[in-house]
């Protein structure tokens, strides 16, 4: 593949844990593309809403705010674990927006229809930078409909409590299975069901069903759509 040819835009979507941050950003890395978690844009959105707000039950407010702020990803600029720097209003929020707190107000703010927009645009303009993999639940659907390239990462909810639990053990810390398979049905419920947006495959998009496979197996299958896709 020219890297003129390249498409701007590959978008992969899919469900909490369904293995888009791993496989996007190994894709990334062997396309010479950045990779843009595009879920940072309402963990910021959030962690700006609880700190401002000290919550985020009023949507009118929570909406106004999310217009206001500028929130901009950047290649890491630390190696901590990090895969891209996250500024909220300029000021690194890289790791706040990952605490429990974020996590467990998330899901509401990213159902007002009016932060989505407002966030939107803001991630239409960072993926008009181009030779980007950007990894959400409506990257195909609705912010960038046209992209060349969809891929929609799906599993089950019991093999994605797996994973989770395995992360959270790899970084010598301890949870319950069950605990994690309900919330991630929970979440599931939430990000399907919402009137704006909700999560869901584009009518074009590329579905994988990750159950049992390895990451590499998954990477090779989406460069294959890609191969196939670009030519
Ligand atoms: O992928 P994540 O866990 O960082 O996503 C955080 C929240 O943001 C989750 O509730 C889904 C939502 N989200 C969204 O609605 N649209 C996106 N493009 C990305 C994330």
């Amino acid at each position: 593949m020219n890297r003129q040819e390249k498409p701007l835009v590959i978008a992969i979507d899919g469900p909490a844990a369904s293995g888009k941050s791993t496989v996007g950003k190994i894709l990334a890395e062997r396309l010479g593309f950045f990779y843009f978690d595009t879920g940072v844009m309402y963990r910021a959105a959030t962690l700006a809403a609880l700190n401002h707000l000290g919550s985020v039950d009023d949507e009118l407010a929570v909406t106004r705010l999310a217009e206001k702020i500028n929130i901009d990803v950047r290649p890491s600029s630390l190696e901590d674990g990090r895969v891209m720097d996250v500024l909220l209003d300029g000021r690194d929020v890289t790791w706040e927006i990952r605490t429990a707190e974020v996590e467990g107000n998330v899901s509401q703010v990213s159902a007002y229809a009016g932060v989505r927009k407002a966030l939107t645009e803001q991630q239409r303009n960072i993926g008009r930078r181009g030779n980007m993999v950007m990894a959400g639940r409506d990257i195909g659907t609705v912010v960038f409909p046209d992209a060349a390239i969809k891929i929609y990462l799906d599993a089950s909810p019991q093999e994605r409590a797996r994973r989770r639990l395995q992360e959270i053990q790899n970084r010598g810390q301890s949870a319950s299975y069950e605990e994690i398979l309900t919330a991630i049905v929970h979440r599931d419920e939430i990000d399907s069901s919402r009137v704006h947006a909700p999560l869901k495959a584009a009518a074009d998009a590329f579905i994988i069903n990750t159950d049992g496979k390895t990451v590499e197996q998954v990477v090779q299958e989406c460069l294959q759509v890609i191969g196939s896709l670009s030519k």
